[in-house]
């Protein structure tokens, strides 16, 4: 491997001088060739080996795209809202969805399943009561008596009664859909036209799924409909960044956190036997970054607990919310200190970057990421702003887990070829590609990140190699050990060669 890698920069460097020297008026066409050669082979994949197999499946992948690219309405430059249906309709996107990603790197936990399901299953439910706050929005409890109003939400109602007195319920799961779901038919830029806005929207989605997605019950089918769901868009492994809340049952007793924590581990398991080839998932505990410094240090305490007590199921801790309302993590140094003063492992993996607020407070999140020694950088957004991040993460082989559709919806770029990502796949920065919160975007798995990754970020020059390359990052690059990784890769590597061997002589 390092003497493939030494050649094209040798092979460069000596034209390059020949050329200084020799003194051409036009350039030397070889030197020309192999600084194309050169760059392209620096990119994520550009020196993974091919079979015979999946060299024919990149020749027509590389002519579906060279038609991709021809549209006028070419998806990637469009507002995904927008785009979503020419991207379903695309032959480079089923192929995606056919081809086997690897795992999900960062997903969060109340935005895996499609919002249809939780309307037209999960609200159809019986006891199942719901109240229009007056704001506009919608909250939902699952009791055996009549919930006590809330603060901005005076009169609850039997849902099941509502519908049946309103006979056509169709406007009204549609109004329910709208509350739950960032994804709208509306113009996205006049729907959300600012930061402030969408991000507002975003919490108040959370709001209104909260009571849903916390009744036990439905917890136990939403995980595992989240789990089938990513499952079906052929991805193998999980690791869901979780708030691990308080789940409440019918007669509104609560279960704590350690109960939430076993649930995943058993539903999973439940899950995998089911469906023996896939191969897991683990937890990420989650915490609002809003919250003050004692509560950021119990928090810590009881992560390095559970870490203790589920080492299999736990990966590790991150903060989450709004980058730039929230705190930065250089507030909480006290709290994320804790582990390494006593010599216990919790592994970090921190959301930073996820701003455009340059040389802020919230934008020093990215270099003390990397001080807390995380083990990857959620969204990373920033990154190329941050030499000294940059090259860190690069030398300490911390990934950076690119969602392009979140970037997008919450506003921080517009045209995915003009993701910062692009630049970091283009020098084969370690990176893995997520969905963050697939149902709040009206995405489903990882399929159409992948889209928008491979056409929009990486551009013609980026093949199946990439491809390849980032499935195998996303186990490579994932919280299990290294024998672990092993048996994933395995389980991998059967189900890609069956895809190429299924695409590659259509
Ligand atoms: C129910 O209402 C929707 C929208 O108002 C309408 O499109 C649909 O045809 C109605 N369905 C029935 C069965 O009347
Ligand atoms: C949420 O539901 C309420 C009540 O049906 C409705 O008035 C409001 O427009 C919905 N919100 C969104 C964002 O669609
Ligand atoms: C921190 O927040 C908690 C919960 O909101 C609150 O009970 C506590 O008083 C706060 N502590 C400080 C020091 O502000
Ligand atoms: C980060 O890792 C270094 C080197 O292993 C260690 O000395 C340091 O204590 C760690 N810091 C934290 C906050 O975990
Ligand atoms: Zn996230």
């Amino acid at each position: 491997m390092a003497a493939r890698l030494q050649r094209p920069h040798a092979a460069a460097a000596c034209l390059l001088l020949c050329c200084l020297t020799g003194g051409l008026s036009v350039p030397d066409p070889r030197l020309r060739e192999a600084l194309i050669q050169l760059e392209s082979s620096m990119q994520t994949g550009g020196r993974v080996a091919l079979t015979d197999a999946e060299r024919r499946l990149d020749t027509r992948l590389l002519k579906m795209k060279q038609r991709e690219i021809l549209r006028a309405d070419f998806p990637p430059a469009m507002h995904f809202f927008k785009a979503r249906h020419l991207i379903r309709a695309s032959p480079i996107f089923s192929l995606l969805q056919k081809m086997p990603k690897g795992g999900a790197l960062h997903v969060h936990d109340f935005s895996m399943v499609d919002v249809e399901w939780l309307v037209k299953d999960v609200t159809y439910r019986p006891h199942c009561y719901v109240c229009f706050t007056d704001s506009q929005s919608i909250r939902f409890i699952f009791s055996c008596r009549w919930p006590k109003p809330l603060p901005r939400c005076s009169q609850w109602s039997l849902l099941e009664n509502l519908r049946a007195e309103m006979g056509n319920t169709t406007d009204l799961d549609d109004s329910i859909t709208a509350n739950l779901t960032l994804f709208t038919d509306r113009d996205p830029e006049a729907a959300y036209p600012s930061q402030d806005v969408v991000w507002d929207r975003f919490e108040e989605a959370f709001r209104a799924a909260w009571g849903l997605v916390t009744y036990a019950p439905v917890f136990r089918d939403y995980y595992y409909q989240g789990l089938r769901q990513f499952y079906t868009d052929n991805v193998v492994y999980l690791e869901l960044r979780a708030l691990l809340p308080e789940i409440y049952e019918l007669d509104g007793s609560t279960h704590d956190t350690a109960w939430t924590l076993k649930t995943y581990r058993d539903v999973t398991r439940q899950f995998t036997e089911n469906h023996p080839d896939f191969f897991g998932a683990r937890i990420i505990y989650t915490v609002n970054r809003g919250v003050n410094t004692s509560v950021m240090s119990r928090v810590v305490e009881e992560a390095m607990e559970l870490q203790r007590d589920f080492p299999d199921i736990m990966a590790g801790f991150d903060l989450v919310g709004r980058e730039d309302r929230g705190r930065p993590l250089w507030d909480f140094r006290d709290a994320l200190s804790l582990p390494a003063q006593r010599g216990i492992t919790l592994p970090f993996f921190f959301h930073a970057g996820e701003t455009d607020l340059e040389g802020t407070e919230v934008d020093q999140n990215l270099l003390d990421s990397l001080l807390f020694n995380t083990s990857r950088i959620g969204h990373g957004f920033a990154l190329l702003r941050h030499p000294v991040a940059k090259d860190l993460s690069r030398k300490r082989r911390v990934a950076v887990e690119v969602c392009p559709i979140s970037n997008q919806v919450l506003k921080l770029v517009k045209d995915m070829r003009n993701h910062p990502a692009a630049a970091l796949m283009s020098e084969g920065h370690p990176v893995v590609i997520s969905s963050d919160d697939p149902a709040m975007f009206g995405a489903s798995g990882l399929s159409e990140d992948f889209y928008e990754a491979f056409v929009g970020l990486g551009g013609v020059r980026s093949r199946l190699g990439s491809l390849k390359q980032l499935a195998i990052n996303s186990i490579r690059y994932s919280s299990l050990t290294p024998k672990q990784q092993e048996k994933a890769l395995a389980l991998w590597q059967r189900k890609w060669d069956k895809f190429v061997a299924e695409n590659a002589f259509l």
